[in-house]
């Protein structure tokens, strides 16, 4: 079989400038693609700016004869995101792939978290995603061919102590996925999401030590690569990834009970003594859309 390439495609990579999205922007160049670097430099609660983060990986893959430019704007304003996509289009004249992977953290428990704790956090992991992927899929949709990648996390899809704000962001993220990839399905974009673990700087206090070999932000990338690749045909899919484990993860429906006859009121009694067949996931299905959850109320509406 070939080898996966991007030649003739443009990409950019938000918060490429080190960690799992310098991994990206590095394998994106070595495989042919022209990249965008973004990386507005700050650490990793989100303060300052730098711009030699960006500039480092733009220069490393120069060096290894690649195609690269650096963007040193913030993901998390309308203005930023455009014009991170504008830097691709004056630099290569084109975009084909987003990878939306900058990230900060304002970790606290909930009781203790500040709203500004909680902005921060949204702005650039929510609507910094929405910033960056608008005007590149409106990029996409006029060439009718586009790759989009999220970056969720376990801590959104299953949980972590001290991560509510920071949580509910990634899962946010699903969120814009799931109706995006039905709005550019016809378009050939395909959005996908992935929830990496890496050793980081976001990890390295909390991972034991020993993962800083097994983790490492490398084994990442090629899960991302695919779904941003021509040959990849999926779209509204989650995967995880970390240390060489690659999966598969979704958001399911269990077949739940049907009471009464959409005509009746239905009683507090009903709902517990039917309560284990509600909560049953046996027959757990996904949904293309939420109009997928209508099958199961057909004997109710028909
Ligand atoms: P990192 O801290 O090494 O890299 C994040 C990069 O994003 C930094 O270079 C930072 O300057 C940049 N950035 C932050 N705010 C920005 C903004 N407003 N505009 C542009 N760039 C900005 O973190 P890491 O570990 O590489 O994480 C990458 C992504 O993966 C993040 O979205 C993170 O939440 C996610 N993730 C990481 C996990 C891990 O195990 N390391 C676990 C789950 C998710």
């Amino acid at each position: 079989m070939e080898r996966v390439n991007f030649n003739d495609r443009v990409a950019v990579v938000t918060g490429a400038g080190q960690g799992i999205g310098r991994m990206y922007a590095l394998a994106l160049a070595r495989r042919g693609a022209r990249v965008v670097v973004n990386d507005l430099g700050v650490t990793r609660d989100g303060s300052g700016a730098d711009t030699s983060a960006a500039d480092k990986v733009v220069e490393e893959i120069i060096s290894a004869g690649g195609k690269a430019v650096a963007n040193y704007d913030s993901v998390a304003t309308m203005s930023g995101g455009e014009n991170i996509v504008k830097t691709a289009m004056d630099s290569y004249g084109k975009l084909d792939i987003l990878i939306n992977n900058a990230g900060i953290l304002r970790d606290k428990s909930f009781l203790k978290m500040t709203e500004e704790e909680w902005d921060l956090v949204m702005n650039v992991h929510l609507k910094g995603a929405f910033c960056v992927t608008q005007p590149a899929v409106k990029i996409m949709k006029a060439n009718n061919y586009g790759r989009v990648v999220f970056t969720a996390s376990i801590s959104g899809l299953y949980g972590n102590f001290g991560q509510t704000n920071y949580g509910a962001a990634k899962l946010g993220l699903v969120g814009i996925m799931n109706s995006l990839k039905l709005e550019v399905a016809k378009y050939d974009i395909k959005v996908n999401t992935v929830a990496p673990n890496a050793w980081s700087r976001m990890t390295a206090d909390v991972f034991p030590p020993e993962f800083e070999e097994k983790m490492n932000p490398q084994f990442n990338e090629p899960m991302v690569l695919y779904l941003c690749s021509e040959e990849n045909k999926v779209s509204g899919n989650i995967f995880a990834t970390g240390a060489g484990w690659y999966g598969r993860t979704a958001i399911v429906s269990g077949d739940g009970v049907c009471l009464g006859d959409a005509k009746r009121s239905i009683s507090v009694e009903e709902i517990r003594d039917n309560f284990h067949g509600i909560s049953n996931m046996d027959n757990k299905r996904e949904h293309d859309s939420g109009l997928g959850m209508f099958e199961y109320m057909g004997p109710l509406l028909s």
